[in-house]
């Protein structure tokens, strides 16, 4: 008879009880598709007295997480601890060393120190395997490595964040502001009671990350995608009225592409989305990701990014790979090929943009703006004028097409010194996917 895959789970949280759940629940279909069962060995947590939706009681209860590294009669360590070092880290580190397979829902772990951990695991032979940190119940870095292998990926985008995408989305149903959207997403469990991780773009930004070195075979580099990273806490009900007017939503998108010379551009900016494309279709806490390949063409994966059963879901997926023996390497590359990612100059980086301006009520105020645009050669998509305050200021909203951000930068430039223009409200990129 086979043996079981032996495991240990650390973490009983959100996904650690998921994982649980789905192991005892479709135990007997988890072993038709295996040929093994997955025995769970033992868990640890913080409180062994608190209170789990499922019996963790036929388990052995370990005190200290670090304990399961090491462990003979353990084949995989599944980390769903969490944060970027520290006993998350160190469980995981240590496990890899010792020769046990470890399974990670752990983002920001991943983006931070994937590259080492890459490397002590592939040192040893085992599996290190993350599914569940991007976009949670979809499988996007199977279809990196799995679905597009044998593709050329020229860019990846997508809409990461549940927080954030169910907060633009019902800001712009409800015309509600973004402080208010805030406290209701809170409520619902939605948004964490500190939600600036998910607001501010950071784990948008580690998602990122990890898709970029997996879709263009780079080293991790987190520093870089937070240095492009904005969140969505300045966006207004009026940008967002103004956007569907125009025909758009707006979306915080996580987004990178590779140009000709492979050189990289990776950002996490909220963006301007054509109500026709499939991203903006994506809305509440619902994710999405964007694959453009240079055979496969354009993928876009559409699916639940949080909660207990599609992270789970895609924690459980990672460990019957391992026990169906696929270790494969960590990234898409084994971890000595992946290359330092060498970046493209943003100020040469082309897209389309949205500018909103608060402008005074008089003649040749439009003149003004249309000839500092055309000063800089950036051309005019659409330009509009609206009196969305009464006796107040009135909104010019321009469209441009493709622009440099140097353009783009000149312009605003020249547009803040116009006396006739009392402020620059919003900047957004325009994404045309
Ligand atoms: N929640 C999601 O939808 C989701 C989606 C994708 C990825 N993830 C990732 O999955 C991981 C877990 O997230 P989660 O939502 O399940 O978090 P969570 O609900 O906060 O659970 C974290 C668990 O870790 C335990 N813990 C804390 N410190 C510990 C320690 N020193 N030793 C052992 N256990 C410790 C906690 O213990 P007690 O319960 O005993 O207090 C808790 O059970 C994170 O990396 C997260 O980024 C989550």
């Amino acid at each position: 008879m086979t043996e079981p895959f032996k495991i240990a789970i650390a973490g009983l949280g959100t996904v650690g009880q998921g994982v649980v759940d789905i192991i005892q629940s479709n135990a007997a279909l988890i072993k038709a598709r295996t040929g093994r069962d997955i025995q769970i060995v033992a868990v640890s947590s913080a409180n062994k007295n608190k209170a789990r939706s499922v019996d963790v009681s036929v388990y052995e209860w370990v005190d200290s997480a670090a304990d399961l590294a090491g462990r003979k009669d353990i084949d995989c360590v599944v980390e769903l601890i969490g944060g970027e070092h520290g006993v998350a880290h160190d469980l995981v580190a240590h496990a890899l060393e010792s020769g046990q397979h470890v399974v990670t829902a752990n983002k920001a772990m991943i983006a931070r120190h994937g590259l080492k951990l890459a490397q002590k695991a592939e040192y040893k032979n085992v599996a290190l395997k993350y599914e569940a940190a991007v976009a949670g119940g979809i499988p996007a870095i199977k279809t990196i490595k799995q679905g597009l292998a044998a593709n050329n990926i020229k860019a990846v985008s997508g809409i990461l964040n549940g927080t954030c995408n169910f907060i633009l989305s019902e800001m712009g149903l409800s015309g509600r502001a973004f402080d208010d959207v805030l406290v209701e997403a809170q409520a619902k469990g939605y948004a964490e009671a500190d939600p600036s991780f998910d607001i501010d773009g950071i784990d948008t930004g580690h998602k990122l990350c990890i898709l970029s070195a997996l879709a263009f075979g780079i080293k991790p580099d987190l520093d870089n995608v937070l240095e492009h990273t904005s969140g969505i806490r300045e966006i207004s009900s009026l940008d967002l009225k103004i956007a569907d007017e125009l025909g758009y939503k707006i979306k915080l998108l996580g987004s990178a592409h590779v140009d000709e010379q492979g050189h990289v551009a990776q950002s996490v900016e909220p963006c301007f989305v054509k109500k026709s494309a499939p991203l903006a279709s994506v809305d509440s806490s619902f994710n999405a990701v964007f694959f453009d390949a240079d055979f496969a063409g354009q993928v876009v994966n559409i699916g639940r990014g949080a909660g207990a059963g599609p992270t789970a879901s895609a924690v459980v997926a990672d460990i019957m790979d391992i026990v169906c023996g696929d270790i494969g390497t960590v990234f898409s590359v084994s971890a000595s090929q992946l290359k330092d990612a060498r970046y493209m100059d943003s100020s040469r980086d082309e897209a389309k943009y949205y500018i909103h301006l608060s402008v005074e009520d008089r003649p040749g105020v439009m003149a003004n703006i249309s000839s500092a645009l055309s000063a800089e050669g950036l051309s005019i998509d659409e330009l509009i004028q609206r009196h969305y305050h009464v006796d107040g200021p009135v909104s010019v909203v321009i469209t441009t097409h493709k622009t440099t951000r140097y353009a783009l930068t000149s312009v605003l430039n020249k547009l803040q010194a116009l006396d006739c223009i009392a402020e620059i409200v919003s900047v957004y990129r325009i994404f045309n996917i």
